[in-house]
């Protein structure tokens, strides 16, 4: 902690697990090491391996304490989910090197996991129950809707402050923003904005189960769930307007015919003999696959795997394919499947556009069973960043590749 926070420390009282409470403001604080432990006490989760399957298997009982209706539950407001969380980088230099790369950035893929455990605190703050003391529900991240960088460099020595809260709520699921700011030169800055959606499910993680309802406060309030609301919408038409479900549109069609028509050899004007352009690379050769085993360390807190673990994974291959540069984006990551410990992460990142400086790279992630070669996707995630050089046009060989360009 910085000297003016240890000094709002000594006014604070404890609140529950690692949190401290804020004694005039009323609202929580973490270090981002503790966020982790006060998940696992929420649901009763253990940090011993044998233990922990044990303990999942006993929150069947909390079955029971699931509302039948929305209405059952009582209404809360924006600021009963407001946390803030403190990675102190600065003022704690034996915590860096987990946050550092070899080129002494800030891992992104880090900060990647900070925000996923964020959303879920976030969550159960605003269904929390305190009769109850742990929670009935599983709550898991369903889509990283976006996050916007709004500086690129991340200091590896400045420390580092999350806050956020819940901004929307439909009957099963709630979207939390959040946003990261870093202490440079004085003050606090902002470095991102994040919005995350996430899943409320029963004490199993199967069936999907009711959150408390929520009331703006407020002309900010107002616009802000409306945001929600907005987004909740537009996430509906997105999830129909996939290439495997539609056709691509004209304009879609008209930019990929181009591509095309640039890779023909003017001399023999044949399909076979393709030419590639001037400052390009195939989009065949732009490629970088990669493998996890699903150890049981990089669990969340219900036996799954920890859905900010595959974003780092992803991330980090995505950065490794486009070269290192920096992030300028993160778009709709969907987690289409839950990843069970033991799988086999095949993961495999494509740069499919760039721009000027800009790259825009997509990460696929499949479980695969090497015994009956059945390959199941559970994520697509799309990074958008930037270098500090003009980078190569990436061409298609085959139509199916152009399409790959689209955000599907
Ligand atoms: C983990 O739990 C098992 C079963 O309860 C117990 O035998 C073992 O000693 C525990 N290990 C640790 C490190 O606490
Ligand atoms: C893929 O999904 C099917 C259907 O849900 C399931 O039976 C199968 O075990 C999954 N395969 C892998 C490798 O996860």
């Amino acid at each position: 902690f910085l000297e003016a926070e240890k000094q709002k420390c000594n006014s604070l009282i404890v609140c529950e697990g690692d949190g401290m409470k804020h004694k005039t403001l009323n609202f929580c604080f973490f270090r981002v090491f503790s966020v982790r432990n006060r998940l696992r006490e929420i649901v009763g989760a253990s940090t011993n391996w044998s233990d922990h399957q044990q303990a999942m298997s006993e929150r069947l009982s909390l079955s029971s304490m699931l509302a039948k209706s929305q209405s059952d539950l009582p209404t809360k407001r924006m600021k009963d989910s407001y946390l803030e969380v403190h990675l102190p980088l600065g003022s704690e230099p034996q915590l860096r090197e987990k946050y550092l790369t070899f080129h002494n950035t800030v891992r992104f893929g880090r900060i990647l996991e900070d925000l996923d455990s964020l959303a879920v605190l976030i969550s159960y703050s605003h269904t929390y129950n305190e009769a109850l003391k742990r929670s009935p529900l599983s709550i898991v991240t369903a889509l990283v809707d976006k996050i916007d960088m709004r500086q690129h460099i991340i200091y590896p020595d400045c420390d580092v402050k999350f806050t956020g809260h819940v901004t929307w709520v439909g009957k099963t699921s709630i979207e939390a923003k959040m946003h990261m700011s870093q202490f440079h030169d004085g003050s606090y800055s902002p470095v991102l904005d994040a919005t995350f959606v996430m899943v409320a499910r029963d004490p199993e993680n199967k069936r999907a189960a009711f959150v408390n309802p929520l009331k703006p406060e407020g002309p900010e309030e107002e616009k802000l769930f409306q945001e929600g609301e907005a987004n909740k919408v537009r996430r509906v038409e997105l999830s129909t307007a996939s290439l495997l479900k539609v056709a691509p549109t004209d304009e879609e069609r008209k930019i990929v015919h181009g591509l095309f028509l640039n890779t023909l050899d003017t001399k023999t004007v044949s399909f076979r003999s393709r030419l590639l352009p001037p400052s390009s690379v195939w989009m065949e050769d732009a490629k970088l696959k990669g493998l996890e085993i699903c150890h049981p360390q990089e669990r969340n807190i219900f036996n799954r795997i920890f859905g900010g673990f595959l974003m780092r994974k992803a991330y980090e291959l995505g950065w490794a394919n486009a070269f290192r540069p920096s992030l300028v984006a993160v778009d709709d990551i969907l987690f289409q499947k839950p990843v069970e410990i033991g799988s086999l992460l095949l993961l495999s990142s494509q740069v499919c556009y760039t721009q000027g400086k800009h790259i825009q790279v997509r990460v696929h992630s499949e479980v695969f069973d090497p015994l009956t070669r059945q390959h199941n996707t559970t994520n697509v995630f799309h990074f958008t960043f930037v270098s500090d050089r003009d980078v190569p046009k990436v061409v298609p060989m085959t139509y199916g590749g152009g399409e790959k360009g689209r955000s599907d």
